[in-house]
């Protein structure tokens, strides 16, 4: 573990921030790194920059660094686990905070030159953030307070899912396995990669925590699979 100092808060909504270190993680769009609050519990969290995490409070660790100062420190780990598998024409699926390692990745294709479009799906037009940060959006909210109205699953059937190489996938659990069922029905399973969640302790392979049901560890063989490591 080392210590990383929050050297900026971008406060992005109500239960939003993203926290920047003074630090620069060699890592790749889609791996996490376990952070240590302390007197809190170590969590995972995504990178949304190579320098950055995006947190949304549930608890009481998340509630800590959504309301952190500049300066404070934290332990880091990583940068652990699976990376997206980079492409030239780009379908990014957000649901909610799983916009967080997406931008990341969203920058990261950019910069290689690749084409991206992204739908972003959240409750309610106040929990969104980051709309003005991609050039080719759709954004959907459930109540209709923006975008269209529904889920990410209204905006996937506006798309003609021929033209993207590959389909990055991230959000609730809800989220993922409609999305795969909707992949699935269209035949464009084979080009999807999903990024999952599971309770972690030690972020790397040892202690089993984060197995799904087929015994891949999200830790160590995700958190990024392809729709057919995922036993859906
Ligand atoms: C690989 C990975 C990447 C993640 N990336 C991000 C990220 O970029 N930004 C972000 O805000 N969060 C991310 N998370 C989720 C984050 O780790 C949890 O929200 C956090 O551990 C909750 O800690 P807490 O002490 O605040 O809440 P707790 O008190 O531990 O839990 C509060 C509530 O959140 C639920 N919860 C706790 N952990 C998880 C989890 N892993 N998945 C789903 N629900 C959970 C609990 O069941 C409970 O209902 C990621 C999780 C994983 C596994
Ligand atoms: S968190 Fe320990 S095996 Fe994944």
């Amino acid at each position: 573990m080392f210590h990383a100092k929050i050297t900026k808060i971008e406060r992005l909504t109500e239960k939003v921030s993203t926290l920047h270190f003074d630090v620069s993680l060699r890592s790749y769009p889609g791996q996490f790194v376990m952070l240590n609050v302390p007197g809190y519990e170590e969590i995972p969290l995504s990178l949304s920059s190579p320098s950055s995490v995006t947190v949304k409070a549930v608890g009481k660790t998340t509630e800590r660094l959504v309301n952190a100062q500049e300066g404070m420190y934290v332990g880091l780990r990583g940068a652990f686990g699976s990376a997206f598998t980079p492409s030239k024409r780009a379908l990014i699926v957000a649901g909610g905070i799983g916009i967080a390692p997406l931008r990341y990745l969203y920058d990261f294709l950019k910069k290689c030159g690749a084409k991206v479009s992204v739908i972003f799906g959240e409750r309610t037009a106040k929990n969104l953030f980051w709309i003005d940060k991609f050039d080719k959006i759709i954004i959907t909210t459930d109540d209709g307070t923006l975008g269209v109205k529904g889920t990410v699953i209204d905006a996937l059937k506006l798309e003609n899912l021929d033209e993207f190489e590959k389909i990055y996938v991230c959000g609730s659990e809800n989220m993922l396995r409609a999305t795969y069922a909707f992949l699935k029905e269209r035949d464009a399973l084979g080009k999807a990669e999903f990024s999952l969640e599971r309770f972690m302790r030690c972020g790397i392979g040892v202690c089993g925590s984060c197995v799904i049901e087929n015994g891949l560890r999200v830790c160590a063989d995700g958190p990024v699979f392809k729709a057919s490591e995922l036993p859906w």
